[in-house]
C-alpha cells in the first residue's frame, strides 16, 4: 500500500495554491515567497474542472504544466488534486439530471461548486474521464508526491433528493434488507400503519407533514455517506492505475456531521483534515484540540495531515474575527502536538475575486509588509525545527465514546428536549478534560478499549448490544466507565432497547431511569453533597446494583441519585443524570471538572497537577508541547531537555511566556 510520510523528511508546510486566479508574473514571486517561508508543500489544481477540461472531452494542461514544472524547479512538492467537486458549467449544461435536489425539493443553482448529486452516473462518468486524463498526464511528475482527490466531500452535498438519488436509495435497501419485511421490522412501519408492500414504494426523506419515520432518516444518512464514499473509490482507483502515490481526500472533522469519518479513514492512504476556528467561541483552541484528537483517533492513532486551516480571518462565520497575536503559531504548532505531520492552509495568496476575497491568506491583500507574513516567515522555521517529532505518537488513557450513527439519530425531530445536542456534551467534557490537562482519544464504542484506563461516554443515544457488550467486559476487566444521561436508549434502527432506561447500559451501570424530567430552558437544578449546578436534565434514577455519589437537592428529582457509581469486577462505571457545567463552579470541583478529577485519579490517569487551565499540555513521542492560552507567562515545573524552537536548556523547569509556545525534547 503506498506510504506516508509523502515528503522525504520534516513537517510539510504550504497550502492551497490558486495560481490560475494569478497572471505568470505573479508565480514567479509566489515560488521565491514560498522558499523565504520555507515551504516544501502546496496543493494544486482543487478547483480547476472548468480550466483543464473547458469542453467535454477537450482537455488543455498547458497552464498546470507550467505550474508544476515551475514549483519543482523552486523544489516544492505538489499534492495534486482532482477537480471534481465543483464541476463545469458546460456539465450542468449537458447533464441537468446531475443537478443536486435538496429536502424541500428545490434544484440547486449554478455559479457555484458542490452542486451534484453524488448518485449521478453522468457525473461518474465525467469524474472518472478528467481524473483518468490527469492521471495519466502528471503520474510520473517529478514534483508530485501525494494525491488529493475532490474536496471536502459531503460538505455541502451531503443528501440528494434527486430522482436518481431515490432510485439509488431503493437500491442501497435492497441490498441492505433483501426483502421488505425485514425493512419494515428495521424502521418499525406498524407505527402510523407506514408499512412498506414494495422496495418501489420507498421515497427519500423530504419535507413531510410531522415527524419521519426514524428509521427511514437513519439510512438515508448512511446511504448517503456511502454514495459519497463510491465517489471518492472510483477516483481513487483510476489515480490507483497510474500511481501508487499516497492518495487522500480532506475531511472536516469534527464539522461535517453527515460523513462517518471512521468509515472513510479506512479508504484513504494518509487522514487529512481541515480545520477553521470558530471565533464565536470564547476558548476555540479547545475545539481545535478536540478536532485534532478525534482526526488522530480516526487515523488510529497514526499521524495524519492538517490540510487547511487559517492564518486569519475567514469569510463564512457572521463575525470574522482576526487571529490575535500569537494565535496562528499556537493553532499550528497545537495541530502538530496532537498527531499532524503538517501544518497547511487555505490558501497561499489571497483571492481579488470570487466568494472567498475576504479569506486571509499566507501571503494576505496587505503583502510582505504585513504582520500575517512575518508570522507565517516565522512558522515555517518553527516547523523545520520541530522536525523531528514527525512520525511519532500521542499516547492517551482516557477515551472518549464517538459514534456519528449517535449523532445522527439524537439530532433527529422529537426526542425529549432540544437541548439534547450532541456537540454539546461531548464540548463539554472534553473541555472539562483538556482543562484537567488530559490528553484523550476518541473511539468508536465497539471499538477495542483495551489501550484506556477511563472510557468515557458523553452522548451516545444510539447504542448496539455488541458495543454496550464491549463496555461491559472493559468495566468486569477492570477499565472504567464514565456514562452521561441519554446514552444507550436506542439500538442502530432508533428502536429502544426493551425495558427500563438506558436499556443497553442498565447492566453495567447498575441503574434504571423511570421518566425523563427535561428541564425549562432557563431551570437548574442542584446536587449535593457537592453543589454543582445542572442544566438541561434531570431524571429518575433507580439504583439496582450501584450506588448514589451526589443526589439532586432540588428540581423534579430531588432527594433521588444525580451521579451514581457501580464497581463491577475489577472496574467501575459511573453514571451522570444531568449536564454539568465544564467551567469551575462556584466551590473548587462543584462542576464537571471536579467530578472527572475525581473519576481520573480513582482510574488511576497520570496528569500534571497544580497548572493554569490556560495551559495546554501534550506530549507527542519525546516532544513536550507546552502552549500558553493566557496572557500571563507560566511556569511549568518537572520537565528537562532542550528547547526544540528556542533551543534552550530547560533543567527541571520552564516558563512559557505569555500566548507563547515551548517545546521540549527530552
Ligand atoms: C474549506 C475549503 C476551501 C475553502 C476554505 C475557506 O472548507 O476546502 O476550499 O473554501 O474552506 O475557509
Amino acid at each position: 500500500m503506498p506510504g506516508y510520510p509523502v515528503l522525504p523528511e520534516g513537517l510539510a508546510y504550504g497550502g492551497d495554491y490558486n495560481p490560475e486566479q494569478w497572471p505568470e508574473e505573479v508565480w514567479r514571486e509566489d515560488v521565491r515567497l514560498m522558499r523565504e517561508a520555507g515551504v516544501n508543500l502546496v496543493t494544486v489544481g482543487v478547483f480547476n474542472w472548468g480550466l483543464i477540461e473547458p469542453a467535454e472531452g477537450e482537455y488543455d494542461f498547458g497552464r498546470l504544466d507550467r505550474i508544476l514544472d515551475l514549483l519543482h524547479s523552486a523544489g516544492v512538492s505538489v499534492d495534486l488534486a482532482t477537480p471534481t467537486s465543483s464541476p463545469p458549467a458546460w456539465f450542468r449544461r449537458r447533464y441537468p439530471g446531475s443537478r443536486l435536489v435538496d429536502r424541500d425539493g428545490r434544484v440547486l443553482g449554478g455559479g457555484s461548486r458542490h452542486g451534484f448529486c453524488p448518485s449521478s452516473p453522468d457525473y461518474a462518468a465525467a469524474a472518472e474521464r478528467v481524473v483518468e486524463a490527469l492521471a495519466a498526464r502528471y503520474a510520473g511528475h517529478p514534483a508530485l508526491t501525494m494525491w488529493h482527490v475532490h474536496n471536502e466531500y459531503g460538505w455541502a452535498n451531503a443528501h440528494c433528493h434527486c430522482p436518481t438519488s431515490a432510485e439509488a436509495f431503493r437500491a442501497w435497501l435492497r441490498d441492505r434488507y433483501g426483502e421488505v419485511g425485514a425493512l419494515n421490522a428495521a424502521w418499525g412501519t406498524t407505527f402510523w400503519g407506514l408499512t412498506y408492500g414494495s422496495f418501489d414504494e420507498v421515497e427519500p426523506p423530504v419535507v413531510a407533514p410531522v415527524g419521519l419515520l426514524n428509521g427511514l432518516q437513519l439510512d438515508f444518512m448512511r446511504f448517503s455517506g456511502d454514495a459519497h464514499l463510491a465517489c471518492f473509490r472510483r477516483e481513487r482507483e483510476v489515480i490507483r492505475r497510474f500511481s501508487d502515490l499516497p492518495v487522500t481526500t480532506n475531511f472536516m472533522i469534527p464539522n461535517c456531521k453527515p460523513m462517518d469519518y471512521w468509515r472513510w479513514a479506512a479508504e484513504v492512504d494518509v487522514v487529512a483534515n481541515d480545520h477553521y476556528l470558530d471565533s464565536a467561541r470564547a476558548d476555540p483552541h479547545i475545539e481545535l484540540a478536540m478536532a485534532a484528537d478525534l482526526t488522530r483517533s480516526v487515523a488510529g492513532g497514526r499521524p495524519w495531515m492538517l490540510m487547511e486551516h487559517s492564518t486569519g480571518a475567514v469569510n463564512w462565520q457572521p463575525r470574522n474575527l482576526a487571529k490575535r497575536p500569537g494565535e496562528m503559531r499556537r493553532n499550528s504548532l497545537a495541530h502538530v502536538a496532537r498527531g499532524s505531520d503538517s501544518a497547511l492552509f487555505f490558501q497561499w495568496r489571497a483571492s481579488r475575486y470570487g466568494a472567498e476575497k475576504f479569506h486571509s491568506a499566507m501571503v494576505p491583500h496587505a503583502g510582505t509588509d504585513s504582520g500575517i507574513w512575518r508570522d507565517v516567515v516565522a512558522l515555517g522555521a518553527d516547523l523545520r525545527r520541530l522536525g523531528g517529532v514527525r512520525g511519532s505518537a500521542v499516547r492517551a488513557e482516557v477515551a472518549l465514546g464517538w459514534d456519528w450513527e449517535s449523532y445522527w439519530a439524537l439530532e433527529l425531530e422529537w426526542r425529549p428536549s432540544v437541548d439534547l445536542r450532541f456537540r454539546e456534551r461531548m464540548e463539554a467534557y472534553y473541555e472539562a478534560l483538556w482543562r484537567e490537562h488530559t490528553t484523550v482519544d476518541f473511539v468508536h464504542p465497539a471499538a477495542d478499549l483495551s489501550p484506556y484506563k477511563l472510557v468515557v461516554l458523553p452522548s451516545s443515544y444510539l447504542l448496539t448490544e455488541a458495543s454496550a457488550k464491549n463496555l461491559h467486559r472493559h468495566v468486569e476487566g477492570g477499565g472504567h466507565l464514565l456514562v452521561s444521561y441519554f446514552s444507550g436508549i436506542v439500538d442502530e434502527n432508533d428502536i429502544i432497547h426493551a425495558g427500563p432506561y438506558p436499556g443497553a447500559l442498565r447492566e453495567v451501570l447498575g441503574v434504571s431511569v423511570e421518566e425523563f424530567h427535561p428541564l425549562r430552558a432557563d431551570e437548574t437544578v442542584t446536587l449535593r453533597p457537592s453543589a454543582a449546578t445542572g442544566r438541561i436534565w434531570s431524571e429518575r434514577v433507580r439504583l439496582t446494583g450501584a450506588r448514589a455519589v451526589h443526589r439532586f437537592a432540588d428540581g423534579p428529582d430531588a432527594g433521588h441519585p444525580a451521579v451514581t457509581r457501580h464497581d463491577l469486577g475489577a472496574g467501575t462505571a459511573w453514571y451522570v443524570a444531568t449536564a454539568l457545567d465544564p467551567r469551575p463552579g462556584p466551590e473548587p470541583g462543584d462542576d464537571l471538572r471536579g467530578l472527572l478529577a475525581a473519576v481520573l485519579d480513582h482510574a488511576g490517569v497520570a496528569r500534571p497537577r497544580g497548572l493554569p487551565d490556560t495551559l495546554e499540555i501534550v506530549r507527542r513521542g519525546d516532544h513536550h508541547f507546552l502552549i500558553n492560552h493566557a496572557d500571563e507567562p507560566v511556569t511549568v515545573d518537572g520537565v528537562t531537555g532542550t528547547g526544540v524552537l528556542d533551543g534552550a536548556e530547560y533543567a527541571g523547569s520552564a516558563t512559557v511566556p505569555a500566548g507563547g509556545v515551548v517545546v521540549i525534547r527530552t
